[in-house]
């Protein structure tokens, strides 16, 4: 029989019949699966997939559990070389669910969307096809209402869900930065849905790069330099070309996204007020966005350190105030940052406090002997912290949490 189930309820033996995805887009060679790990579930949860089909005549039983279960065995969080194992969280009670985890299914659906569309694009552009605008108008209007409902939540899976191809998730991943900080800069619908639109196009030039200087892995010569910069203003011309049917200010955010303030950018060397701010806002998000994604050849830095960089080009090459608001709405720990505490408990960051940016919203996980709490407990640093002791005293870097910060965003079932 077929059975329709959350990802949340899945277990191992059970047999995934259907996960609702093309092969482009999907975590499995195969299209079915019988489960016999939980990296065959966090890999449904990293592709933002909510639901699944279950055939449950060709499921089998649950596995028994080995002697000890993962809670009591985790291993001591900090340690650098651990391995990372993933942990299933208790089941949660509701007083435990924060906001973004209410948004999350919505924002996963959207997410995932978006993603289809951004290939399509890439896709379109290679072949020179024309670009399909229902499909962008829709996914953008949508990625606009998660972000309404609850800011974070799309952004917590911006960082929790891993893909490695760049190509395709740097357009979208610019596109939920600049209409979430939109949102927090209090942008109206039309200027968060054209931000969303001109971010989804703004690197499409980039398809008329030849891939050897796209891909380099190392420092590019001044003339491919030449060439690579040349992405931008391309950016522009296949708007053109295709003429699609945009505001001029889409236009303007997908040509003009590497002019800087003090005329250093390109393609027309633009300076201080001639860029517009919607422009401005992609430009910083596209920044951040570049620093902190992994790539084939390096690590992206942590969100701290991409706001460091991008502080200190406040006044020269942003505008300062631009600067202040921006990094004031990504957070210095955005959502789904691993984070040891002044207790030496280890938590994540499920939402920010916009007025209290080193005091978020966490989720404590592990106690500081490095044992994994059956039930974590949601706390928020600014106002369930009266004595003002519980403080973030680091952020632990990917990888050596030793465990999976996307399996402590439990998404509610609707
Ligand atoms: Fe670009
Ligand atoms: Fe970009």
């Amino acid at each position: 029989m077929l059975k329709k189930i959350s990802v949340n309820d899945l277990k191992l033996g059970m047999f995934v019949a259907d996960i609702g995805r093309s092969w482009f887009n999907h975590p499995w060679k195969s299209k079915s699966k019988l489960l016999s790990s939980y990296d065959e579930i966090k890999q449904l949860i990293e592709y933002g997939i909510v639901e699944v089909v279950v055939d449950t005549d060709k499921s089998k039983p649950e596995p028994k559990p080995a002697a000890s279960p993962p809670p009591a065995t985790a291993a001591k969080p900090s340690a650098a070389a651990q391995k990372v194992v993933p942990v299933r969280p208790a089941q949660l009670t509701p007083e435990m669910v924060s906001n973004v985890e209410i948004e999350l299914p919505k924002a996963a659906k959207a997410y995932g969307k978006a993603l289809d569309t951004s290939k399509a694009l890439v896709a379109a552009c290679r072949m020179n096809k024309k670009i399909e605008m229902t499909a962008v108008q829709e996914n953008v209007d949508e990625l606009v209402e998660s972000v309404s409902r609850n800011r974070d939540a799309l952004m917590a899976l911006m960082k929790l869900r891993k893909f490695d191809d760049y190509t395709y998730t740097h357009s979208l991943n610019v596109s939920v930065l600049a209409i979430s900080a939109g949102k927090s800069l209090g942008l109206s619908d039309e200027d968060l849905r054209t931000l969303g639109m001109g971010t989804m196009f703004h690197d499409l030039g980039k398809t008329r790069i030849p891939s050897k200087i796209l891909n380099k892995p190392g420092k590019l010569t001044d003339e491919e330099f030449v060439i690579m910069r040349g992405h931008a203003a391309m950016s522009g011309r296949i708007i053109l070309e295709q003429k699609l049917p945009v505001s001029e200010i889409v236009f303007k955010i997908a040509k003009h996204h590497h002019e800087r303030i003090d005329g250093s950018g390109y393609p027309d060397n633009l300076k201080g007020d001639d860029i517009p701010y919607l422009v401005t806002i992609c430009g910083l998000s596209d920044v951040y966005d570049a620093l902190t994604s992994d790539r084939v050849y390096h690590k992206g830095r942590s969100p701290h350190d991409a706001l460091k960089f991008i502080y200190s080009l406040r006044g020269t090459h942003f505008e300062a105030q631009w600067v202040d608001r921006f990094v004031q709405s990504v957070g210095i720990y955005p959502p789904g940052t691993v984070v040891q505490l002044s207790s030496d408990q280890v938590a994540v960051v499920m939402d920010i406090n916009q007025s209290a940016l080193h005091a978020p919203l966490v989720k404590v996980i592990a106690a500081p002997d490095g044992m994994i709490y059956s039930r974590p407990k949601l706390v928020n640093l600014e106002s369930e912290n009266e004595a003002g002791d519980l403080k973030i005293k680091r952020v632990i870097p990917k990888g050596e949490a030793g465990f999976d910060p996307a399996f402590y965003f439990n998404p509610p079932k609707e």
